[in-house]
């Protein structure tokens, strides 16, 4: 696939990277908060508005490009960390220069979004690794900097090199997909094998396969899981590539479980003083990741 030859259209879909998260809320409603399930989905497909066309393009789009081809090239690619090198706070402040068209006033952006996840860890009195992650998290977006199309970078994760599930949202767009006629990649194990192991498997390429690379040296292993598989929801809500996971993935899991909700619900409309929070977090970087991280 030749990226230049995407229109900005193609490249950048959505008017901001929060226009998949809100549709992932939609999704995945807060327990308590919304109809059952079911329902839920019902009305999440029906549910008719320019915003939800701009959401399934996206997925149109990443769908269609996300093959097993891809993604080997964006590993060679951004596995090099060839790009830049700063100490992480500055990194969330490269992020933080991420300008779409998202709405100023009603709208999070990237920092406050990290902060408030990593707030609610903290307010739970969860292990500071725990909090770090829920700080760091994001991170990965920062591909978007480097003019990669939103599809690459953010959406819902999911195996490439065998048969796309059809638990992942809008499965009928994996019908434009090259490797959904290739033998090599069409059939349930496509180049993996029963109970392989994630280790083994590679991911659609974006945010949380980055970020993870960036801080495998660093982290503790549940919290790497958490970074590497957060948005892979075909399976952490889902349960849809039960057959690939070995069981150390199966122990890891719970904590992937754990770490979503305070991803998807911990969004409030006040915003962090990042003034008064920046210190603890300096400390909390400082602890566990080198002076620099490479991009
Ligand atoms: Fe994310
Ligand atoms: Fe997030």
């Amino acid at each position: 696939m030749q990226q230049q030859t995407l229109t900005q259209q193609e490249t950048n879909p959505l008017a901001s990277l929060e226009q998949w998260e809100d549709d992932v809320l939609l999704r995945y409603p807060e327990p308590g908060c919304a109809q059952p399930t079911h329902k839920a989905k019902e009305a999440y497909r029906n549910y008719d508005s320019p915003e939800r066309d701009t959401v399934r393009e996206f997925y149109r789009l990443n769908h269609r490009y996300q093959t097993f081809d891809f993604v080997r090239e964006k590993e060679s690619e951004f596995l090099k960390f060839d790009k830049k090198e700063m100490p992480v706070w500055n990194a969330m402040e490269f992020l933080n220069t991420l300008v779409d068209d998202s709405d100023p006033d009603t709208d999070l952006d990237q920092l406050q979004h990290l902060l408030q996840t990593a707030e609610a860890i903290r307010a739970d009195g969860h292990p500071d690794w725990f909090v770090l992650t829920g700080f760091l998290h994001d991170m990965g977006k920062v591909l978007c900097l480097f003019g990669e199309p939103q599809w690459a970078v953010v959406g819902d994760t999911f195996p490439v090199g065998c048969a796309h599930s059809d638990k992942i949202v809008y499965p009928e767009y994996f019908a434009a997909n090259p490797d959904s006629y290739d033998e090599r990649y069409n059939t349930k194990y496509g180049v993996y094998s029963h109970h392989c192991g994630l280790k083994n498997v590679h991911m659609s390429w974006g945010h949380d396969e980055y970020l993870y690379q960036i801080t495998k040296n660093y982290l503790p292993e549940p919290a790497l899981y958490m970074i590497r598989y957060h948005s892979f929801y075909s399976q952490h809500r889902e349960k849809a590539y039960d057959h690939l996971l070995d069981d150390h993935d199966r122990a890891m899991f719970p904590w992937v479980d754990k770490f979503n909700p305070y991803d998807l619900y911990s969004k409030s409309p006040k915003p962090p003083v990042v003034s008064e929070l920046k210190p603890y977090y300096e400390d909390l970087i400082a602890k566990y990741l080198p002076a620099t991280v490479r991009l």
